[in-house]
Parts: C-alpha cells; structure tokens; sequence
C-alpha cells in the first residue's frame, strides 16, 4: 500500500517531492515493508493513510517524522485529485499534529517547494506560517524549498 500510495503521489505531482518517480520504482519491494514497518513502531515516525468511502483504495497519505525534543516534521503529503478540496488533506494534517501532540511536539514544520502555489494555499487556510530565517529556512533554502511551522498547543491541536 505504501509502494503504491507513493508512485501515485510522484506520478501526480512529480514537481511536488525531491525523490524522482524513477528512483521510487526501482526501489526494492523489501526496503518499502522494511520503511512500513519502521513507522508501524515506536514514535520516531509515523505514515497516516487516508480512505473515503466513495473509493476502494486509499486516497492520501503523509509521513510524519519526530525531531528531538519537540519538532514533527511531515513529509509527502499528497491527497488523490478525483478528492481534493474536500477535507482529507485537513484530515492527514490533523491526524499527524494528533500524533505529534502525543509525544509532546510543540510545532510541525514542513517545507514547500517554491511555485507550489496550491500546497501554499493549503497550508496557510490550515494555519501555517513562514519560517522565514533560522536552520530550517536554511536547509530548504538549499533545496528551493520553503519553510512552513504551525504550533501545536499541549494537548490541544490548532486547527483553524
Ligand atoms: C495540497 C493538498 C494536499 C491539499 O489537499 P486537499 O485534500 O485538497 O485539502 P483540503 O480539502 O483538506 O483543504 C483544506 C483547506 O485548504 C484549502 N485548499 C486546499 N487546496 C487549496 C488550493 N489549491 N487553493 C486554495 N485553497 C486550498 C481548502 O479550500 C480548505 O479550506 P476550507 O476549510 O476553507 O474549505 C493537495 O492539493 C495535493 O495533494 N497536492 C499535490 C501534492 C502536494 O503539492 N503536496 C504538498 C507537498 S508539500
């Protein structure tokens, strides 16, 4: 499922991510259980599958990584157009601070691709902000990315 999810995701917005579609289908069929099975344990990271009930497969997906003491960061957020602009990316959002609120994390960041104006768009209705200096502006920077940070209040997950 996760193999799957991501060549659908890099087929469909190949502009979106860093790791091309060719080098996601090259990849072995047993580094993909071993990268499910890393997140189905412990808190270090966690993938959040996304269904409908209008559909037979999954129709999103995010990956979810914890950075010591207080940071969740997400990565390859992707929801299947046939049912964007109803509500599943707000949901894969919600259930990643969730998760990170669980183990104390007091913000998400994630990085943007520049151009990407629609991903921007998403992210500011759901409450993030630039993060416009410091290591994490830097390291997207690097990259063409932007950096974007929402904070997470203990126990309390903000969603506008
Ligand atoms: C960005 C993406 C994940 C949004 O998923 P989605 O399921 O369509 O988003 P939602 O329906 O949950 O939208 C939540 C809010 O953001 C707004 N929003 C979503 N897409 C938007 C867009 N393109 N332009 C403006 N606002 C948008 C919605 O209108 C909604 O606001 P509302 O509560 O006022 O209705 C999806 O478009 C996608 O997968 N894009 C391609 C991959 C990608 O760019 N991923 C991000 C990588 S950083």
């Amino acid at each position: 499922m996760l193999r799957d999810l991501r060549l659908r995701s890099l087929s469909d917005s190949p502009e979106a991510f860093g790791q091309p579609l060719d080098d996601a289908v090259a990849r072995p069929g047993p580094e993909w259980a071993a990268q499910a099975r890393a997140a189905s344990e412990g808190d270090r990271r966690a993938w959040f599958i996304a269904g409908v009930a209008e559909a037979a497969e999954p129709v999103g997906i995010v990956l979810v990584r914890r950075r010591p003491p207080d940071v969740a960061l997400v990565f390859s957020m992707w929801v299947d157009p046939r049912v964007r602009r109803a509500g599943v990316g707000r949901g894969l959002i919600h259930a990643a601070s969730e998760w990170a609120s669980s183990w104390g994390a007091d913000r998400v960041v994630l990085w943007v691709v520049a151009g990407n104006e629609p991903a921007f768009r998403f992210y500011q209705r759901l409450g993030f902000t630039w993060l416009e200096s410091g290591p994490d502006a830097d390291f997207g920077g690097a990259y063409g990315a932007l950096a974007m940070t929402r904070p997470i209040t203990r126990g309390r997950v903000r969603t506008p």
